[in-house]
């Protein structure tokens, strides 16, 4: 009997800052998600939806499985709490075992101590049900000890490489988004498929890509594999969930998805990455300056991650790239614009004043995502 046989406590590590945006995406799958402390929520499932989770969500960073969680102030407590957990139907004989820890407000702060103290009782478990010495030939378990206010939690990892590595983008432009990242800024818009999306910014292509997906009905894990489907103890359930989201993606979807950058190999890159992701006929990529972007189309949704000046351009040169974008989107005045960006002078050199602003982080880095909502269809007169 193994856990991955029953009812599981799965958590869900999301961005801070777009937790809701997670949990909406959790809800649509069918999950009745709770909490959201710290950019971790959970939701109870089993093995598949474990991988379920894994496959479709396109905002979330990585699936643990919560194994179980407890007081620990000193190194006693910890070994306790750790050893505690029947790891026999956690782990096989063979597993290879790596523990990692992470510590904010608590006693126990020193990772690598928390890291061998952990891996001492569970070996030490391991060693007394197997009544044999562990070789760690097999597949590869993660576990996290993570200790927040003197409470540990002890989770597995399920994703291996995090959920924004989708498997399209193998080649890095300047400053790309993550894939998460800008999954959730489409997700945070108005947009739906049936209006047209312009990044006027695209650089390698993330958000047009990630939207085309969107569009697609493409679960984003699709083309990948995650860690969990090389452990031995567990059932394998791949083939029913990929089923599953082969029988969803809609090919034949009509999409007005465009992306523009001022530098050719940004656009080769971008171009290569839709085709990887399989949606290079669903967007038009093409090298121009965002001064010169327009549309015929009305109501379509701007979304886009503008350089920032930390590392593309200097301050000045970025004041006046804020400027005529602000100008650019003059001309699309039904149109809606979002924009991500770090510097906190974005509203005033693009001349107006956000109607909505966010906080998000771009890896580290704490970006505003501003929101200017165009003009509202008119109504149709009523016949009456
Ligand atoms: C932060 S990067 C965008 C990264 C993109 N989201 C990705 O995932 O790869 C900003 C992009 O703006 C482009 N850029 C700078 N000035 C521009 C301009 N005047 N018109 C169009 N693109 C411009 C740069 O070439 C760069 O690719």
């Amino acid at each position: 009997m193994s856990i991955f046989d029953g009812q599981l406590k799965i958590e869900v590590a999301t961005a801070s800052g777009i937790e809701a945006v997670t949990k909406r995406e959790l809800l649509r799958l069918g999950y009745e998600p709770s909490g959201a402390n710290f950019g971790r929520i959970t939701f109870d499932g089993t093995f598949k939806d474990v991988l379920r989770a894994n496959v479709f969500l396109r905002t979330a960073n990585r699936i643990r499985i919560v194994l179980g969680s407890f007081k620990a102030e000193t190194f006693d407590e910890l070994f306790d709490g750790v050893s505690a957990i029947d790891w026999k139907e956690v782990l096989p004989r063979d597993a290879k075992i790596v523990v990692d820890a992470k510590s904010k407000n608590s006693k126990l702060f020193a990772l690598s101590a928390t890291q061998s103290v952990a891996k001492k009782a569970i070996v030490n478990c391991l060693t007394n049900a197997y009544h044999t010495a562990l070789d760690e030939s097999g597949a590869e378990y993660d576990v996290e000890i993570s200790l927040v206010n003197d409470e540990a939690t002890v989770t597995l990892d399920t994703s291996g490489d995090g959920l924004h590595k989708r498997g399209y983008r193998t080649y890095l432009g300047d400053a790309p988004i993550r894939e998460t990242l800008a999954a959730a800024m489409i997700e945070l818009s108005v947009w739906n498929p049936d209006r047209p999306l312009i990044d006027p910014f695209c650089g390698s292509g993330t958000i047009p890509i990630e939207a085309a997906l969107v569009g697609l009905k493409i679960a984003p894990g699709m083309s990948r594999n995650f860690a969990c489907e090389k452990f031995s103890n567990a059932p394998d359930v791949r083939e029913v969930v990929q089923d599953e989201a082969e029988s969803l993606i809609d090919r034949d979807r009509m999409l007005k998805i465009s992306g523009f950058d001022i530098n050719p190999e940004a656009i080769k890159l971008a171009v290569k990455h839709a085709k990887r992701a399989g949606v290079e006929s669903k967007i038009h990529f093409q090298t121009m300056d965002m001064r010169d972007v327009s549309s015929k189309l009305s109501h379509g949704v701007i979304i886009t991650n503008p350089p920032y000046g930390e590392r593309l351009m200097s301050e000045a040169e970025l004041k006046v790239l804020y400027a005529d974008f602000g100008k650019m989107t003059k001309g699309l005045d039904e149109w809606c614009v979002y924009a991500i960006s770090s510097y906190k002078a974005f509203e005033k050199y693009y001349g107006k004043r956000a109607d909505k602003t966010r906080k998000l982080y771009n890896s580290e880095l704490e970006c505003n995502f501003y929101t200017y909502l165009g003009k509202a269809p008119e109504k149709k007169e009523s016949k009456l």
